[in-house]
């Protein structure tokens, strides 16, 4: 028997899941770390906790599941996007890395604007200057701690920083490597131009392959640590949301998903390129070669439900916690009992400035239409809601690119709430089905590791073979209209607050 290992390296916490090569789940763990908010607005975490993360969750699932190591016949890694790591020469982490939902680097996207071009600059990597993006914030050292700058030997995405660790190889893939700015997206290589207008090296950079490619070779020391076997392949991996897709069979034309983990993602694949001129929603090379995805990203989805729950729901936690259950269950049960619209209340759910489709840095959180009768149930009903109407407003630019949506499926932790589920079928329109499986991301790069080592031909076979739909949600035809008006009005409160976020981002 042939085992897989996908490591997926998010914001919340490391998830290293164990499957056989049905895909069936052998041995799964999670550990959480920190992130960091020096500032308003930044977003940090340490490499050295997903490194300790990846190491003590290989050691956990292999303990659990007692399998000899040298039968897994490959690795996947999957994380976090765009969020930059840098290593100085004898590879040791420079400075904490700065994450996708970091929001200094407005001045830099600016400068990157002005020198490439804004037209040529979507030509090239398919997306505008986007303060989550990679290449910002490496500018953004340069301009503000050039001592690190001239240190820095290798730039890595999260999960190459793994890989860094777990091979010794300095090497990304085509759909994590698409959210730095510097790839050209539709020719799948890093682009001279970009990398020659903004005076960054090259050979910072690591080797890009295709998702599927095994990349290298788990070293004696990574071997020595994490238990598994010395020689053991790590393939390219994908990007989270790649790699969810993958995960949740979103192989080909027509399908979609919805994730709704840290930020939230509505998802779709195009095996042609199809990239928007505003850019509001992003294109990336997908983990299916030659084949492309289009996704809009909203920054503080599940992150907004996290943030509530850890200043809000203290006491539902101990419940949660000497009940056994998850506390986003019992936060699940309060939502249900408060009405569609949360008695007229709305939420922006703009935590950390918006990426996808306001690209604001400056836009923050607002609970709309606040009164004395409102409780925390209903503040938390707001937000389930603000976040799906975020996600819906994502889905409406991709319509407007002509993009159609025969299947939605939902997945990340949001996914596994049912009413949640049902809310997004209502307010998309359209059918949500789960899937058996809950494990996205980490069970897409087990895929990959399972095509580029040879145990499946192609994705979409491996797709086919190994994923199944469990439950569809049909939208509610009351539900539908009632949803309607808050969405109208949803859409209409952030352009009346831009200038107000403006000057509220001067404010000391
Ligand atoms: C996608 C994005 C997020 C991160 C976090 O562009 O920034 O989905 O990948 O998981």
């Amino acid at each position: 028997m042939a085992y897989l290992l996908g490591i997926d390296v998010g914001t919340s916490g490391t998830k290293t899941v164990l499957f056989c090569e049905s895909g069936a789940v052998v041995a799964s763990h999670t550990i959480e770390y920190p992130m960091y908010q020096p500032q308003n607005g930044y977003a940090e975490q340490d490499p050295i906790d997903w490194w300790n993360a990846v190491v003590q969750t290989i050691q956990m699932v292999l303990k659990q599941s007692k399998i000899d190591p040298a039968q897994i016949q490959g690795i996947g890694i999957s994380g976090q996007m765009h969020s930059l790591v840098m290593l100085d020469k004898d590879g040791e982490v420079i400075r904490p890395a700065i994450l996708w939902c970091d929001a200094r680097t407005a001045k830099e996207c600016e400068q990157i604007t002005q020198i490439v071009g804004a037209q040529r600059l979507i030509e090239i990597t398919a997306n505008p200057a986007l303060a989550g993006f990679t290449a910002g914030k490496i500018l953004w050292v340069r301009n503000h701690e050039p001592e690190n700058y001239a240190k820095c030997a290798h730039i890595l995405l999260p999960k190459d920083y793994i890989r860094y660790q777990l091979t010794g190889e300095f090497a990304t893939e085509v759909s994590d490597a698409s959210g730095m700015q510097l790839l050209d997206v539709p020719n799948r290589c890093w682009s001279d131009e970009i990398l020659q207008k903004l005076e960054i090296d090259k050979h910072l950079l690591g080797r890009v392959y295709e998702s599927q490619q095994v990349t290298g070779q788990v070293t004696q020391k990574a071997a020595k640590l994490t238990g598994l076997q010395p020689g053991t392949a790590v393939v390219g991996g994908a990007a989270d949301n790649a790699a969810a897709a993958v995960g949740t069979g979103v192989v080909k034309d027509n399908r979609g998903f919805t994730t709704i983990g840290s930020s939230g993602v509505v998802y779709t694949h195009t095996s042609k390129v199809a990239i928007d001129k505003g850019g509001r929603v992003h294109t990336f090379c997908s983990s299916v070669p030659g084949e492309w995805l289009v996704m809009g990203c909203t920054l503080s989805a599940g992150m907004s439900l996290k943030w509530f729950r850890d200043n809000f729901f203290g006491q539902e936690m101990q419940t949660a916690d000497l009940m056994g259950v998850d506390p986003y269950y019992l936060m699940d049960q309060e939502a249900q009992t408060v009405p569609i619209g949360s008695n007229r209340l709305i939420y922006l759910p703009y935590l950390m400035g918006e990426r996808s489709p306001i690209l604001d840095p400056n836009a923050r959180g607002v609970f709309f239409g606040l009164s004395a009768i409102h409780t925390k149930k209903d503040m938390l009903r707001a937000i389930m809601e603000g976040v799906t109407f975020s996600q819906r407003h994502c889905m409406e630019v991709m319509k407007e690119m002509g993009i159609s949506f025969g299947e939605m499926l939902a997945c990340g932790g949001g996914g596994s709430s049912p009413l949640w589920r049902q809310m997004l079928a209502d307010v998309y329109g359209i059918p949500v089905s789960t899937l058996e499986t809950k494990e996205g991301p980490a069970l897409g790069v087990a895929i990959l590791a399972g095509v580029g080592t040879g145990l499946y031909n192609n994705v979409l076979e491996a797709c086919q073979q190994m994923i199944k739909v469990k439950d569809v949600h049909q939208p509610i035809d009351e539900h539908i209209v009632a949803y309607e008006k808050y969405y109208q009005l949803y859409t209409k409160i952030y352009p009346s607050l831009i200038e107000q976020f403006e000057l509220l981002s001067h404010l000391s």
